[in-house]
């Protein structure tokens, strides 16, 4: 349904030489399409955390998603405590830009939210 609509959410991340092993996902959605701006999520399987396959595989997204959706702002966002995630956003370049407290509620607990987000100016081809 997605794919239809040319919205790569989500995508499978697989090695280069192993193509039917998908070790993670990543995928980008129309946060607010009028003002061009989109939200990058990722995920990868434990077995393979630390090995730069998040990095990658967004890095891949972030430049699919400037070049061919047009895309002026693209934003992603992590808990607090999810020290990984923060990093992975800081090595793809994008700015910190606050924090909401209180602002998902998941596993019976409220977590504050990371905000970080790239723009197309900031975006190197
Ligand atoms: C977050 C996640 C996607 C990272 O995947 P990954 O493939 O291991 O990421 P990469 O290897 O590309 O990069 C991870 C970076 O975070 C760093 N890192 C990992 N754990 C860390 C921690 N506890 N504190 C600080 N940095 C940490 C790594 O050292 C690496 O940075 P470096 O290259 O400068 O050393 C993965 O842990 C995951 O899927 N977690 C569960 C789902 C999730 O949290 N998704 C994001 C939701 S917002």
């Amino acid at each position: 349904m997605s794919y239809e609509k040319g919205v790569p959410e989500p995508l499978g991340v697989c090695l280069k030489h192993e193509k039917n092993t998908v070790l993670g996902t990543v995928g980008c959605f129309w946060t607010d399409k009028k003002a061009k701006g989109m939200e990058l999520a990722y995920a990868i399987s434990e077995e393979y955390w630390g090995k730069g396959f998040a990095v990658e595989s967004a890095n891949a997204m972030i430049r699919y998603c400037f070049n061919e959706l047009g895309v002026e702002r693209l934003q992603a966002r992590c808990k607090k405590e999810n020290k990984a995630s923060s990093r992975v956003m800081q090595k793809l370049g994008m700015k910190y830009e606050g924090t909401l407290r209180s602002a998902v509620f998941h596993r019976g607990r409220f977590w504050d939210m990371e905000y970080y987000a790239i723009l197309r100016s900031e975006f190197s081809r």
